[in-house]
């Protein structure tokens, strides 16, 4: 295990779920320092990508019922291809067995998996023979109600739940585009063989956006703010491009100007939440790996100690999902979009010739003769649907006049730019970005640089020494601390030092520090964790001290008198 991994369970960030019955791969339960960190992450994510923009958060259920992921496509194609051993039995996802023994990026659909495995006659790790390939769906399926019950699926993402929400959603919008709606919550998938700790799991945590734009128009009105930001991106062939966001859209790069906002407001959320910048980039995905939704879709990377992992996927939609639940449930699922002037168009009409339908087609003639007059012909032939029958009509049974019509508006299916963030993955990344060992008076330190705002415990509150006055001092501290809002610890056991270091591994920012002058002048030492520097701080002012250090960045000597 590594050092970090052993922190992390140890000082309760990340435990095994299911431990005391063995555990099970895919599972890992949030402990309580990592619960705090994660939850902070998502309020951050709120500020970027719902407050900060024209997004609402909505919460929906996380089981579907099947119509859901048929119309989604997820019950066909949400697919993964796995191998089981002839001989030991253990199943891998065969993509991810293939790069791992062969290095190789294979399309992995169950053709190619096959091909690959009798090129190459890859065994199992027991030296075992594979089967045949097989596809194996991810999602888990359930029954709601007694009986037979009804099909149900656990969502395998959170965004089904604003799709079906649609109508309402662009009512609730005033029927303006482009307006967002995010969903943060849980999402299962049945992954085949997980195998990489927290990074694969089988119920984790998404935070997602669906950005929903006029397709004509992919473009987003903040998009200036991040348009000159530079970073590290991948194309599809592979080419590395160190380039702005501004240049990425000009040269085609990025397909259009709201993929390439999010791309750069992702980064900058990333970097918020200490993300490092050089070890990020945004990778394209290639032809065979687009999801059966997508049609253009950029993956934000971070490198770990897994390698370069996927922890955002930031796709092009377009209306597939809309589209598609429209198809499947019947409701028009498009929004008016009035023009800044009504349009005059010239259109042809049918007239309907009364004595010539009504001898030829009887009690059917009128309904005919209706259908007709709302119809815009475009040559001598028209084909109607009448109770079910088909009825071709040639010009003998109808006039045409042309006419000039005011046209308010039209109808659009709009298209969707999905940011889908994975929250375990990204807070992961972020204690392994912000785990560090330096020399402190001669001797080695753990510490978690995490940023101040996400930092599980804030302020820690120490007395000197574990004796009245100092602790009845440091508790009353803690107290006043806490109303106040702060994620506060108090702890009173070890030499001061030693506390001092055990608040360093799991990344408290600050320590206050209770001494004997804090009897004489009503003052407490603030310690910073990454430069171990001290100031000395009035108790009346430190509300307001620590409101501002843990907010920013700002180094803490701006706000005291240097203590030592
Ligand atoms: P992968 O290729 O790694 O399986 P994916 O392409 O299926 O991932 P998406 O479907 O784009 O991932 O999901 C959006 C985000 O959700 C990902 O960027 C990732 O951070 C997260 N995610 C997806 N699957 C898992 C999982 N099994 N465990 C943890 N996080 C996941
Ligand atoms: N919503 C994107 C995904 O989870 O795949």
């Amino acid at each position: 295990m590594s050092d970090l991994m052993e922190m992390l369970i140890r000082r309760g960030f990340l435990w095994q779920s299911f431990e005391i019955y063995g555990g099970m791969a895919g599972f890992f339960d949030y402990a309580p320092l990592g619960n705090n960190l994660r939850r902070k992450i998502e309020n951050v994510w709120r500020e970027f990508f719902v407050i900060n923009e024209r997004v609402a958060e909505i919460d929906t259920p996380l089981i579907g019922v099947e119509e859901v992921f048929i119309a989604s496509g997820h019950a066909t194609s949400f697919v993964d291809t796995a191998i089981e051993c002839q001989k030991c039995g253990r199943v891998f996802r065969a993509d991810h067995y293939v790069k791992e023994k062969l290095n190789l990026e294979v399309d992995p659909s169950v053709g190619a998996i096959k091909e690959v495995l009798e090129t190459y006659q890859l065994k199992c790790e027991c030296g075992g023979s594979f089967g045949e390939p097989f596809p194996m769906n991810l999602m888990f399926s359930t029954k709601i109600g007694a009986g037979k019950g009804k099909n149900a699926y656990l969502r395998p993402e959170t965004a089904q739940g604003i799709f079906i929400n649609f109508r309402r959603l662009s009512n609730y919008f005033r029927e303006k585009l482009p307006f967002g709606v995010a969903q943060i919550g849980r999402a299962f998938r049945n992954e085949i063989s997980p195998r990489q700790g927290v990074i694969r799991l089988r119920e984790f945590n998404q935070a997602e956006l669906e950005f929903f734009v006029h397709p004509a128009e992919k473009k987003h009105p903040n998009f200036p703010e991040v348009s000159g930001d530079v970073l590290t991106l991948v194309d599809k062939f592979d080419k590395v491009h160190r380039i702005t966001l501004d240049e990425a859209v000009k040269r085609g790069i990025i397909a259009n100007q709201v993929l390439a906002y999010f791309i750069g407001k992702t980064r900058r959320f990333l970097l918020a939440i200490g993300i490092k910048d050089e070890k990020l980039r945004f990778r394209q995905h290639k032809d065979d790996e687009r999801a059966h939704y997508a049609t253009d879709c950029w993956d934000a990377e971070a490198l770990t100690s897994y390698g370069w992992i996927e922890i955002v996927g930031i796709a092009d939609r377009t209306d597939y999902d809309l589209s598609r639940h429209a198809k499947f449930s019947g409701e028009d699922l498009s929004i008016f979009i009035p023009y800044e002037k009504p349009v005059v168009v010239k259109k042809k009409k049918a007239i309907p010739k009364m004595n010539v339908l009504g001898p030829a087609f009887r009690s059917k003639a009128k309904k005919i003769a209706e259908a007709l007059e709302k119809l815009e012909v475009s040559s001598d032939e028209v084909e109607l649907e009448i109770d079910g029958e088909r009825i071709r009509l040639t010009r003998e049974f109808f006039d045409v006049k042309e006419i000039e019509e005011e046209v308010a508006g039209e109808k659009v299916v709009p298209h969707v730019i999905e940011p889908s963030f994975g929250l375990d993955r990204i807070t992961y990344t972020v204690l392994e970005h912000s785990f560090d060992k330096d020399m402190v008076e001669g001797e080695e330190r753990r510490v978690l640089r995490l940023k101040r705002r996400i930092a599980p415990i804030e302020v820690a509150v120490l007395p000197l020494l574990s004796r009245e006055p100092f602790t009845g001092k440091a508790l009353e501290i803690a107290g006043m601390l806490k109303k106040a809002g702060f994620y506060t610890d108090y702890d009173e056991s070890g030499s001061i030092g030693r506390r001092y270091r055990r608040y360093d591994e799991i990344g408290t920012p600050l320590c206050i520090t209770v001494d004997h002058q804090t009897f004489e002048d009503g003052s407490v030492t603030i310690r910073d964790r990454d430069t171990t520097g001290q100031v000395r701080v009035k108790i009346e002012n430190l509300v307001g001290i620590l409101r501002e250090l843990l907010a920013g960045e700002r180094s803490i000597e701006e706000f005291g008198e240097k203590f030592r």
